[in-house]
């Protein structure tokens, strides 16, 4: 399958590895380093699979327009990531976005119908320019979005088992982006007001409290919008709590390194849809303004 990964960061770049591996035509658009180092010497995989790959590697996006078009950057480059790639993608091409937060496939809707949304609980980290860490190995979940099925999305989801990423379909995608992004809420959200390691949220009694109101919150959105999980967002949180217990979550080591966070997308989409339809999120309000004062504490020269 020719597949172009927009953004060739942590996440990009481990599928884009898995994906040509497999003898996928792959294309990773990405930045000028990233693209050096992957031209020179391959895309050097090590943690969980130790491999290199060898696939294509662009600071722009090649004229002829994929199958697959996978949306890897973080939420807030997503406007400008489909804005450059816009000229590839053609009548036929379909977009998937594996990236956290909501909002994203909303935006590769106004390019083109065919839109998946997809999570991924695999973990990667780019710990140099060609060389990524598998973290973590996870489960990906596909579907049509926001709701239905198509047999390019099965075919999708073979592409990725044949590449090793455990990977399964649903017709209700836009629900387990809504749970993960109600569990994103919580996790990054208190976890990184607290600044403490993933498990304390539920091992400290106040805590296990409070993180069950901001996830209710979520539900309460969700449902108010016709949402449906076929995973409650509860039973998800503890789970992803569990298996990442001794690590500190993404938005934390963002604000560690200065760098700007998904809050916007997390938080901030949240209490937007809130509003949209009548409800308040004081919770996931409180916890933007906190993270977002935090962002701005950490910019350089304060
Ligand atoms: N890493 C994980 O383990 C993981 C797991 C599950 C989900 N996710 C989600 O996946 C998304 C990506 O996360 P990540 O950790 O992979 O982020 P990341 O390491 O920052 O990778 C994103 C990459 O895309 C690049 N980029 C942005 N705009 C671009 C453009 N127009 N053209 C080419 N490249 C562009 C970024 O460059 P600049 O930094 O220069 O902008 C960066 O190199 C997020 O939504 C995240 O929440 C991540």
């Amino acid at each position: 399958m020719r597949i172009y990964i927009l953004g060739a960061g942590s996440i990009g770049s481990l599928f884009g590895a898995l994906l040509a591996r497999a003898e996928n035509d792959v294309t990773l658009i990405g930045r000028e380093e990233q693209v050096s180092a992957v031209k020179e010497n391959g895309l050097h995989v090590f943690g969980v699979e130790e491999f290199t790959a060898y696939p294509e590697a662009s600071v722009y996006a090649p004229e002829e327009p994929p199958e697959l078009l996978i949306l890897a950057t973080k939420s807030y480059s997503t406007r400008t990531a489909l804005e450059c790639a816009r000229s590839c993608i053609g009548p036929e091409t379909w977009i998937l976005s594996i990236q956290n937060g909501l909002g994203n496939e909303e935006l590769a809707l106004k390019v083109t119908p065919n839109v998946m949304g997809g999570i991924t609980t695999n973990g990667a980290m780019l710990v140099e320019w060609g060389r990524v860490k598998w973290t973590g190995k996870g489960v990906t979940v596909i579907g049509k979005y926001p709701t239905g099925r198509d047999s390019f999305v099965e075919k999708v989801a073979e592409v990725f088992r044949s590449a090793g990423l455990e990977t399964s379909v649903t017709e209700h995608v836009i629900g387990w982006k809504w749970a993960k992004a109600i569990v994103n809420s919580v996790i990054n959200g208190l976890g990184t007001a607290l600044e403490v390691k993933n498990g304390v949220l539920k091992d400290v009694p106040e805590l296990e409290g409070i993180s069950v109101d901001i996830a209710r919150e979520g539900c309460i959105v969700a449902q108010q919008l016709g949402v449906e999980f076929e995973i409650h967002p509860l039973e998800l949180l503890w789970d992803t709590i569990e298996r990442t217990r001794e690590n500190y979550n993404s938005t934390l080591q963002d604000i560690w390194r200065g760098k700007r966070t998904e809050v916007d997308y997390i938080h901030g989409k949240i209490v937007e849809y809130a509003r949209s339809v009548g409800l308040e999120a004081p919770r996931n309000e409180l916890l933007w303004a906190l993270i977002r004062a935090k962002e701005n504490l950490n910019k350089p020269g304060r």
